[in-house]
Parts: C-alpha cells; structure tokens; sequence
C-alpha cells in the first residue's frame, strides 16, 4: 500500500473503526494545557498579575502567544513581541501579530477596569516599528492608576467563554439583528468600520464564501506557507501539553498518522495528496453552511491602527459571545504574501475597501462549542519581575 493510498483508507476511518485502541486516542486537550483558563488571576496579590493572567486568554494568530511583559518597575508593565513567534511567509509585515498585542491589551483594559483602575497605554514608546518586523523595542507601557471615574465593561464577563469556533456553523439559524447591534457598538471605541453579510444577501455571501475557499487552496498549497503551520502543529496530548501553544491536532487519524511516521511537518504535501484535498473539502463543507461573514476595515495600515484593530476585534467577539454567536477568523485572503493577491484584491473589492486595510475578516454564526485553546501561563510570558 503505498503511502497516498494508505491516508486516503485513513481519511475514510477504516483504521479508526478497527481498533478500539485508536479511538482511545480521540483524547480532550491535557488539563495543563487549559489551567490559564480556570478561575484566571486567583491567590494573586500583585495587581499586574490579576489582569495579565485575563491578558493572557486573548486571541492571538496561530496561538503564538508573542505576549513577554517585564514587571521590574513597580506599578508598570512593558510589554514587549518575542521575536521567536513570528510568522514571516504568512505575515510578512506582522500586521497580524501586532492586531494579536491589540487583542491582549484590551483584555488587559477590561480587567483593569473590574479592578477600578485606569491603564494608561502608551503604544511603542521607544518608537514604532518599522515596516516588516517587531524590534527588541516594547509595544506597550503600561501604567494601572487606580480613578474611581473607572466603569467596569460588561464584556469582561465574557472572556472567559470566548473561544475561535471551526465547527460546521448551522446554516438555518441567522443571527439576530441585537447580536449584530451590540457587536458594531463594541466597536465604537476605535475607528474601524465594521460590516456583516448574511443570507438576506445571498449573492454577496456567495462571493465571500468562493474568496474563502480560494484563499485557504493557495495557502495550503503554497509550499512555504503550508510549512509554516506545521511549524505550529501540535499533535497528540504529550506535544500539547509540552508546548500549550500553536494549532492543537488531538484528531486520532492524525496523531496515528504521525506516529507511523505517515505525517513528515517538514515536507509539504502535494496539491493532490488527500492531506490536501481532505482539508480543503472539509473546509468547503463549512463554507458552504457558512450563514455569515463579518469584517473590520481601516483607512490606514500603521502600527497603531493595527493594534486598535485588534482590540476592536476581540471586543466585536467578547459582545457575539454575549450573544452565544461564535466565530472564526478568515486571515488567508487578507494577508499579503505575492501568491495570495488575488483573493486579496477580491476581498478589499467585495467590502468596497479599495485603498484601504481589511484588518479582519471572520465566519459567523451558531456552533457546537468547542473547548478553549491551549495558554502557555502566566510565568511563561514574564522577563522580568
Ligand atoms: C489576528 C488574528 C488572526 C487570526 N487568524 C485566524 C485564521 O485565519 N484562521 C483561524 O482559524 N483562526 C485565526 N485566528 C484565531 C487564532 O487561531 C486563535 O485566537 C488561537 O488559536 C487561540 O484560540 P482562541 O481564540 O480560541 O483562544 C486569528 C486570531 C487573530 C487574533
């Protein structure tokens, strides 16, 4: 049997309905891997550890969780990007790691605020980067001050029970009008725009669905973009639980694959070698019953556009989660590596954003739930302090 053949019979489940051993295997992920996610911020005493350990819960591309924070000065957190999560052929201008600083600093804002105090931000002040890559300068300095003229932020609640759903959404049930309302509202505090297509707009969905789809096709089939998610795979609970970070794969086919040494991450699979055709059929089916899509556009692209991007993002999820919508970001057709161009332009067309940045573009909808994603913790993130 050679080896194409051999996925192909896996792909199908005849292994996995053979032996009751592999379904053994379909193991939930490690509770190491989730401690960040239970009772966040219990039995600390240090103020800046309350609300790094809610920070830390933020989305973030690929999981990288690029977050390092320096606490050497009191009542101070400098936050700074680890140079070593980074995704250069996906993200060659690392737009999409700077959105994930906006994501924890928002998180960070709203648990400060629970905490009556105030953070004073103060984005790249050593100087912004330059165009391609973080420095070793910080992100962010951040100051906590405690002002009674502090409101709390409902959507704190929600941070907890936010999670990036890839569940088939179900296609019949649309999202109510007041889920749409309170998740443009959450944007407000930042000047993005914010717009949504659902099946009311048949057409316009359809065209979003094929970019999607076309998008996804050319990243898994361009070699060194495909690599660089393997990079992040983590496969089966031992590597999940030593890493708590990247893109969890506790599917057993998957984990047997690999330990047959069938699944080589550093090789990339041929267009038609069903690793490839499986995924993108796959990700077709949920397209297809995609009920809607919702994005965020800027009229400029700098450092700190993409960082507010970012926090409008993850406010526009914490207010859907509210609303127990759920959804999944579609970054393929946004990002801006030279084979990927056309689902770009597409895309800026479609949301008549020519001349400017789609910052975030996302599926929606109503899912099974899923469980969170693995967080390295708090210790992990700290250089100093
Ligand atoms: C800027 C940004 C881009 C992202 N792009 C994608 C994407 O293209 N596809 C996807 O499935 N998830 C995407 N995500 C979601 C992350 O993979 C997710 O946040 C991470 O795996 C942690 O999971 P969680 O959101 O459930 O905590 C993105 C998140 C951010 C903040």
């Amino acid at each position: 049997m050679d080896r194409r053949n051999f996925l192909r019979v896996v792909g199908g489940g005849v292994i996995l309905a053979a032996g009751s051993g592999l379904v053994a295997c379909a193991a939930a992920t490690p509770p190491e891997a989730l401690a960040a996610w239970q009772t966040p911020g219990t039995g600390e005493t240090d103020v800046r550890r309350w609300v790094l350990s809610y920070a830390i819960l933020a989305p973030h591309s690929h999981n990288l969780q690029s977050w390092l924070v320096d606490l050497a000065t009191p009542q101070q957190i400098t936050l700074y990007c680890d140079p070593t999560r980074l995704l250069p052929e996906t993200d060659p201008y690392s737009r999409q790691i700077m959105m994930s600083h906006g994501t924890f600093l928002e998180l960070l804002d709203l648990a400060a605020r629970e905490r009556g105090l105030r953070a004073e931000i103060t984005l790249f002040p050593e100087g912004v980067f330059g165009p391609v890559r973080p420095d070793q300068r910080p992100v962010a300095r951040i100051r906590l001050v405690a002002d009674a003229g502090v409101t709390r932020d409902p959507l704190f609640a929600q941070i907890v029970h936010r999670h990036t759903n890839r569940n088939a959404y179900d296609p019949a049930r649309a999202i109510p009008d007041a889920a749409w309302r309170a998740m443009a509202a959450a944007v407000a505090p930042w000047p993005l725009r914010f717009g949504h297509v659902d099946a009311g707009a048949a057409q316009a969905l359809a065209a979003q669905r094929a970019i999607a789809i076309e998008a996804w096709r050319i990243e898994l089939t361009t070699p060194r973009t495909i690599l660089e998610s393997y990079r992040w795979l983590r496969i089966g609970s031992a590597e999940v639980a030593k890493h708590r970070d990247g893109l969890t794969l506790l599917d057993p086919k998957v984990v047997w694959l690999e330990r047959l040494g069938l699944f080589d991450r550093s090789k990339a699979p041929a267009p038609d070698d069903s690793a490839t055709t499986g995924q993108l059929d796959e990700f077709n089916r949920k397209l297809a019953t995609t009920p809607a899509f919702l994005w965020l556009v800027s009229p400029g692209n700098d450092r700190v556009i993409q960082i507010n991007a970012g926090r409008a993002y993850v406010r526009v999820q914490l207010a859907a989660t509210a609303h127990g919508v759920v959804m999944q970001p579609l970054q393929q057709a946004l990002q801006e590596y030279p084979e990927v161009a056309g689902p770009y332009r597409d895309i800026h067309r479609v949301l008549d954003a020519d001349g400017q940045t789609v910052q975030m573009w996302a599926r929606a909808g109503f899912a099974e739930p899923v469980p969170p994603a693995p967080r390295r913790g708090l210790d992990a993130h700290i250089l100093r302090g």
